[in-house]
């Protein structure tokens, strides 16, 4: 079935496939190569290594968390760049959604989360550096609450986005089925049932666990049993259970 929102991105990507007729014979290579190939604000000569890119884009390779291929690969293992008399063109090498799947295997477990089964994986990570583990955008916590809670996302009904705390705004269809969870208004209890903490001291093993966070009970990519919970658990009770240890057995 075609929704309006398809309606609407099938009349643009007609638009402006009118316009690639008219651009240069070069351009017309690159967009089909697959990524939208966009004119570099500076020309760049004939191959221009890492450390070039990196003289003026010195935010990409460094920062607490670098993903390991800026210093394996360098910046060409994701962005192709054509040199072409005084102007440069740099394009991905795949589509964003793809791209990571070239080196990171997509696993196909019984549930995937949407963004990760979208190939969405920049929405959480960044394909460059960041200040938390992993090249997350955002420490996991506010992650998970920027969709899940609603009043944290912002959505643009007439463009038919919505935009995550962090500033990345995705097409509204890709939040489809999306879960919101009722949480008490300080944002810190009411799930999986009322009351519950969903962050703070996990008193219930001790003062030197780990904090209560989604990651607690979730898997932030995919699993094998419903509602991403995590592997090693026969039900949802033995999850309980790993942190509500019966005193009277
Ligand atoms: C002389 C400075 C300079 C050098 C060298 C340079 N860039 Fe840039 N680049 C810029 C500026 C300025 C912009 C526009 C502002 C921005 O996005 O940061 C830009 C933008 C970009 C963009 C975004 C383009 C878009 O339309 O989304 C990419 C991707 C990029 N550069 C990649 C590279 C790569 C890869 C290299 C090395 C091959 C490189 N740049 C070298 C200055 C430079
Ligand atoms: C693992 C793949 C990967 C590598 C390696 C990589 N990039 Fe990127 N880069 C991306 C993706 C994906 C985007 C698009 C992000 C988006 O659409 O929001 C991007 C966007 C950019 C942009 C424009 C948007 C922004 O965030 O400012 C610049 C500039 C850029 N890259 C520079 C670099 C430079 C310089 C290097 C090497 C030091 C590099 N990239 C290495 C994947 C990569
Ligand atoms: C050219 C290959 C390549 C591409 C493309 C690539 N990665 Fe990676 N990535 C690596 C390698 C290699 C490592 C280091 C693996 C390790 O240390 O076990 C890594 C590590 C990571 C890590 C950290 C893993 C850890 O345990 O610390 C994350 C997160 C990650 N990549 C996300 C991404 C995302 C998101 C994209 C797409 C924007 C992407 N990668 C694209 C090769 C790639
Ligand atoms: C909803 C947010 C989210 C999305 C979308 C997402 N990730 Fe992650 N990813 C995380 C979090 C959170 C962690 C850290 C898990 C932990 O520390 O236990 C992580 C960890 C990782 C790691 C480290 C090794 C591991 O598996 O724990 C890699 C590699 C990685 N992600 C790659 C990807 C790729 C590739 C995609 C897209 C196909 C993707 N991620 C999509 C949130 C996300
Ligand atoms: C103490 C464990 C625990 C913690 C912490 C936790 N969850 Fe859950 N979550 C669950 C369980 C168990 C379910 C299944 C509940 C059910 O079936 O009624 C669930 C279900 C969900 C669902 C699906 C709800 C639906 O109606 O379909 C979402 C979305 C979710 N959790 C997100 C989160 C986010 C985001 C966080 C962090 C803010 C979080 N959870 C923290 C245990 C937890
Ligand atoms: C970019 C938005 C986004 C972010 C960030 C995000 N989610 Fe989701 N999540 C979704 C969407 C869309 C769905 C509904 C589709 C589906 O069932 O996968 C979903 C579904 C879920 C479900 C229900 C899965 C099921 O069994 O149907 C759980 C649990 C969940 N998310 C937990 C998390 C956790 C934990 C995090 C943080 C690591 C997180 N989400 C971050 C968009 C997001
Ligand atoms: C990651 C550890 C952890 C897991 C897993 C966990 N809990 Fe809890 N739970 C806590 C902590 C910490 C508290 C707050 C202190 C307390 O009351 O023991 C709590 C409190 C509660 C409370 C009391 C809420 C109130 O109103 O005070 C109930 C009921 C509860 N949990 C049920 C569950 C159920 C049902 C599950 C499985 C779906 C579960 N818990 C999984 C850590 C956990």
């Amino acid at each position: 079935m075609r929704g309006p929102i398809e309606e609407l991105l099938s009349g643009r990507r007609v638009q402006s496939s009118t316009r690639y007729l008219v651009a240069s014979s070069l351009c017309f290579i690159l967009l089909h190569l697959g990524a939208r190939a966009a004119e570099h604000p500076v020309p760049l000569g004939t191959n221009p290594d890492s450390t070039v890119c990196i003289q003026c884009h010195q935010d990409k390779a460094k920062g607490k968390f670098v993903h390991t291929v800026i210093a394996a690969q360098g910046c060409s293992a994701c962005h192709t760049v054509i040199s072409k008399k005084k102007r440069t063109l740099v394009s991905l090498v795949l589509p964003p959604n793809e791209l990571c799947f070239t080196c990171h295997e997509k696993v196909n477990d019984k549930v995937l989360h949407a963004p990760y089964a979208q190939g969405n994986c920049i929405v959480c990570h960044s394909p460059h550096a960041s200040d938390w583990p992993k090249q997350l955008l955002a420490p996991p916590q506010e992650l998970c609450m920027g969709c899940h809670v609603r009043s944290r996302l912002k959505i643009d009904p007439q463009k038919r986005t919505a935009t995550v705390p962090w500033g990345i705004t995705l097409p509204l269809d890709q939040f489809q089925g999306m879960p919101s969870l009722g949480l008490n208004q300080a944002l810190t209890a009411n799930h999986p049932v009322e009351g519950h903490p969903i962050t703070g001291p996990n008193t219930d093993l001790g003062k030197d666990a780990p904090d209560i966070t989604c990651l607690s009970c979730h898997q932030p990519h995919h699993s094998d049993r419903l509602n991403l919970l995590p592997p090693g658990f026969a039900t949802a009770t033995a999850l309980c259970e790993s942190c509500h240890r019966e005193i009277d057995p």
